[in-house]
């Protein structure tokens, strides 16, 4: 099976092209292009830039997709594309592409869920046991899912203010980092003193929820609280000390939940999944739970079409095989790709 994958949510336009086989789907070509040096000047997402810049990139990138991978309209199988959540004019672009090129070639077109999408990025990367504890860190998401199998999710906790990656950009931005934030501020706590600020983060107990709205205020600040004269490094102390407070937050609901849910693996997938020092501690989250670790490569973990493919993918499978043909409107885009979380 020959499954084409559309991305348009937010600032990265993706398409990708995979092929399953004993059904696992495996990556023959991802091609992403940022936008973000068009958002550089704002300092964030322009949305109304974000559905130009799509609308430019997106038949051009199929075009390639089809020169490097070399396959025909009529090999493809399946077409998986965002639906949501995400930016809207942006996510009209994929939707309108997905839907026409399936209209036009016959070929079934799978809304998907853009989270469903980052939690099955896991799969790309190794074969999974179930159930899988998977965290979930993005710039719009700071969930810990519990996946019991393919389209069978329960969530055990969320932010009850801002995601992590959120707050990963918005220090960044009051340090005076350039865009993307996350990755700013990760290699500046590179070259930080990890102790030199004493962060706290909300404490939530019992529950799984975090916060990171008090966090993130406290690390904005220091900059312009602090006296030191030394202020590049004051700037890498404040995002290392950050950092390690946001994970340490991160590892120990990660911990709790590995002890009340009995597991086979642990997963993280999203943005901030990128993050090495967060990769380093979930491994060793995993390592002393006695439970399997799985992580996508980096590039998958920011938004890319690969996983959109591979959701697209495993949502198809879970229907009837019946109803698997090709049908103008077979899906309902209003409730199909709604992440069916308990
Ligand atoms: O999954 P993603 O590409 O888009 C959303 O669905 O939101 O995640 C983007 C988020 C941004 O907040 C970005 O700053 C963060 O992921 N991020 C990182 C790193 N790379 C990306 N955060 C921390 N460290 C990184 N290396
Ligand atoms: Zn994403």
């Amino acid at each position: 099976m020959w499954v084409l994958g559309i991305e348009t949510s937010c600032d990265e336009t993706s398409v990708a092209l995979l092929r399953v086989q004993g059904g696992r789907p495996q990556i023959v070509q991802n091609l992403i292009a940022s936008q973000i040096d068009a958002h550089q000047l704002f300092g964030g997402v322009v949305p109304e830039i974000a559905s130009r810049k799509h609308l430019e990139a997106l038949n051009p990138m199929l075009a390639e997709l089809r020169r490097q991978s070399g396959f025909e309209w009529r090999d493809l199988d399946l077409i998986g594309v965002t639906h949501g959540p995400g930016l809207v004019g942006a996510l009209l672009v994929g939707v309108a592409a997905g839907k026409a090129l399936g209209y036009a070639h016959r070929v079934p077109c799978v809304p998907v869920n853009h989270i469903e999408g980052h939690i099955v990025s896991n799969f790309l990367a190794q074969p999974i046991t179930f159930p899988m504890l998977c965290l979930v860190v993005s710039g719009g998401h700071s969930d810990l899912v519990l996946m019991r199998e393919h389209g069978d999710y329960v969530r055990l906790g969320r932010t009850r203010d801002d995601a992590v990656g959120e707050a990963f950009d918005k220090v960044a931005r009051a340090l005076g980092l350039p865009l993307p934030g996350g990755p700013s501020l990760e290699r500046a706590a590179a070259q930080g003193n990890p102790l030199a600020f004493d962060f706290t983060a909300s404490n939530l107990e019992p529950s799984l929820d975090v916060s990171y709205s008090g966090l993130k205020t406290a690390a904005s600040q220091a900059l312009r609280k602090s006296t030191r004269e030394d202020k590049e490094q004051l700037v890498n102390d404040i995002a290392a000390s950050f950092q390690r407070v946001a994970v340490r937050q991160l590892r120990r609901n990660v911990e709790r939940a590995l002890q009340e849910h009995p597991v086979a693996t642990l997963g993280v997938c999203g943005g901030v999944a990128a993050n090495s020092f967060l990769r380093g501690q979930l491994e060793a989250a995993a390592k002393a739970a006695g439970v399997a670790f799985v992580v996508p490569d980096k590039v998958l973990c920011t938004d890319n079409a690969a996983m959109i493919a591979a959701a697209g993918y495993y949502r198809w499978m879970m229907r009837p095989e019946s109803e698997r043909v090709w049908q103008l409107d077979a899906l309902d885009f209003k409730t199909h790709s709604l992440l069916p979380i308990a």
